[in-house]
């Protein structure tokens, strides 16, 4: 297959069509203009206007982006949401609504919008690396784990009662600065939701409320196959630290893992059980990975069984670089 056949082609999988996709923080959005981003490999443009209102369609001639937003323009309005602060949209059906994060409507929570990096890899790359515990120690040291705490004890992973959704609990990890308002080293506790293919929330005990947790959220947004931009939002309870000093810990964490997210190989995350040595396939990995076998999503994955005759990436002008803001 020619590189340009292949670059031509996008996204044909129901699954991702009819996923909700997050594209942008709406308060990072200024109001009544056309902005414009890709998702699933075709540019879209969006609007927040001045009342809060979302709009999404795929880019047209008509509103170009950077002018003003004007509803009667839109050639074909796609669904679109506000849901946890970003705008969620959709080129298919997607379900009546999106998952809950419950913490997010919290009156004493912090919610923080962490950021949006651009990253070469697949979102099912992202989330599963959201998930490692194993890779604390080795790639943010002295933050979320150093030597010689590198076990990961056993922990419970499940599938929630009605499927929706990849549920691990009782994990433990020592942190010698988990947060920014951690006052030293402690045992930190875990739970993690993957509650969408693409998305995935971690909750993690905290030094200010012991009966409560810290949610910290990824959402991936799949400009293609191999590259996303990762929105971040944390739910946090911290009455201490200003929202800057939260976003720029999660940004430094973030950071450190982007650079290992695109050295990895392939980029699109391998569904075949056999496909990766059982280090990187942990309990947790296997499940999310069986998850999305089972719902059938073939983007950003290699499927298991045979090939869709696509070329991996490196072949592939992945297009401009997403922005990082
Ligand atoms: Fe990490």
């Amino acid at each position: 297959m020619s590189s340009s056949a292949v670059a031509a082609a996008v996204c044909a999988d129901p699954v991702a069509l009819n996923l909700w996709h997050p594209v942008a923080a709406v308060v990072e959005t200024a109001p009544g203009a056309v902005h414009e981003t890709r998702l699933l490999e075709e540019a879209l443009s969006y609007a927040v206007t001045t009342d809060g209102g979302v709009h999404a369609w795929r880019s047209a001639p008509s509103l170009a982006p950077g002018t003003e937003f004007d509803a009667a323009l839109v050639p074909e309005p796609l669904q679109a949401i506000n849901r946890f602060g970003y705008l969620w949209t959709s080129y298919g059906s997607p379900p009546d609504d999106l998952f809950d994060l419950p913490e997010f409507h919290e009156p004493d929570r912090r919610n923080v919008w962490g950021g949006t990096i651009g990253v070469h890899t697949s979102a099912p790359r992202a989330v599963e690396n959201f998930l490692d515990m194993g890779h604390f120690p080795y790639v943010h040291t002295g933050y979320l784990g150093i030597e010689p705490h590198t076990e990961v004890a056993d922990y419970d992973v499940d599938l929630s009662p009605d499927g929706s959704e990849v549920v691990a609990t009782r994990c433990r990890f020592f942190q010698p600065m988990g947060a920014v308002n951690a006052s030293g080293g402690m045992m930190v506790g875990y739970v993690y939701r993957v509650p969408h293919p693409y998305c995935a929330v971690l909750y993690k005990s905290n030094s200010v409320d012991e009966s409560r947790n810290d949610a910290i959220t990824i959402f991936c947004q799949p400009i293609d196959e191999v590259t996303i931009r990762a929105h971040m939002l944390l739910s946090m309870l911290d009455d201490a630290s200003d929202d800057r000093a939260i976003k720029r810990f999660q940004l430094l964490i973030f950071g450190q893992d982007k650079p290992i997210l695109e050295n990895q190989h392939p980029r699109r995350l391998p569904l075949e059980p056999r496909a990766e040595t059982p280090i990187r396939s942990d309990k947790m990995s296997i499940a999310y990975r069986r998850w999305l076998a089972d719902m059938g999503l073939t983007y950003g994955v290699t499927p298991p069984e045979g090939s869709r005759g696509r070329v991996d990436d490196g072949c592939r002008d992945p297009g401009p670089s997403p922005t990082q803001k």
